[in-house]
């Protein structure tokens, strides 16, 4: 059985009057506990095309087609699928006014003590320290870190069987980011929940993805095992993604594919 089965999924936007799609006809699926990496420029439609996992009335788009099957079920028929989203600012993910245990409380399915303990020993879960006093933190009290530490957190509450991760370590600085990533590391092998990383950090991709697919204007444009398409990649478009990577991490010459975007 997959875990999860998109098959040609479509979604536009409505700007100024006209139709703008997103997203054309993306088929793929992901087993259980497997990891899957979306890359791709900037624009290609990676953002939109998770937001269709979100439920009816968190999402922006204007017209969505094609059908997405959740263990072999519609997943737009469950309303409380085990799904959980962790996205690039861990702060805007939360609510501001709330106290972050009540927010992670929430997400707890259990009577008030016992979601009172579940909610601590879920920050002790994710390596937060002194869970007493950051349950009753407000979020701005809290380092985008740490924010993001609670956000996995919500999604460990959930008991999310698929965690959607929208560039999770993009606004953490290198040391923070390094320590997200071995924290879901972690977690996944205790819980074994699969992952849809999207991400622009393709060592972070390497890392957590064996198999990766590639956005290109709005379509899935390259997908294979991820050493052999970062090792042989076939679409210019993914060469050009590769060779930026390799300049920013061993800044040795400048990418060979200098073309401008739309030539590609
Ligand atoms: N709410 C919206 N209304 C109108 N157009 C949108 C909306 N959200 C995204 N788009 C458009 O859809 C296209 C895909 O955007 P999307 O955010 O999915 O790209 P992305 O691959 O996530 O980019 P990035 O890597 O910069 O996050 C872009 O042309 C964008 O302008
Ligand atoms: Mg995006």
């Amino acid at each position: 059985m997959t875990l999860l089965r998109v098959d040609r999924l479509s979604i536009s936007y409505s700007d100024k009057g006209k139709n703008l799609e997103a997203v054309s006809t993306a088929t793929f699926s992901l087993a259980f506990h497997e990891n899957l990496a979306i890359v791709g420029e900037s624009g290609s439609g990676k953002t939109s095309l998770a937001g269709a996992f979100l439920p009816p009335k968190a999402r922006r788009e204007k017209k969505i087609s094609g059908s997405i099957y959740f263990k072999e079920k519609p997943l737009w028929e469950d309303p409380y699928p085990p799904i959980a989203f962790i996205f690039q600012d861990p702060q805007a993910a939360l609510d501001p006014t709330m106290k972050i245990g009540h927010q992670l409380a929430e997400a707890i399915f259990e009577n008030k003590k016992a979601r009172y303990r579940k909610a601590l020993s879920l920050l002790d879960e994710v390596f937060l320290p002194n869970v007493e006093r950051i349950f009753h933190c407000y979020p701005h009290e809290l380092s985008r870190g740490m924010l993001q530490r609670v956000n996995i957190a919500i999604a460990l509450a959930k008991n999310a069987e698929l965690i959607i991760a929208d560039e999770p370590t993009t606004a953490l600085d290198i040391t923070t980011n390094y320590q997200i990533l071995s924290l879901l590391q972690t977690l996944q092998e205790k819980r074994g929940f699969s992952l849809l990383l999207i991400s622009h950090h393709l060592a972070l991709v390497r890392t957590l993805c064996a198999r990766t697919i590639v956005m290109h204007q709005g379509r899935i444009i390259e997908e294979g095992k991820t050493e052999d398409l970062f090792a042989h990649p076939r679409h210019p478009a993914t060469q050009k993604l590769i060779a930026s990577a390799h300049f920013f991490s061993h800044n040795k010459e400048l990418p060979s594919t200098t073309q401008p975007l739309e030539a590609l």
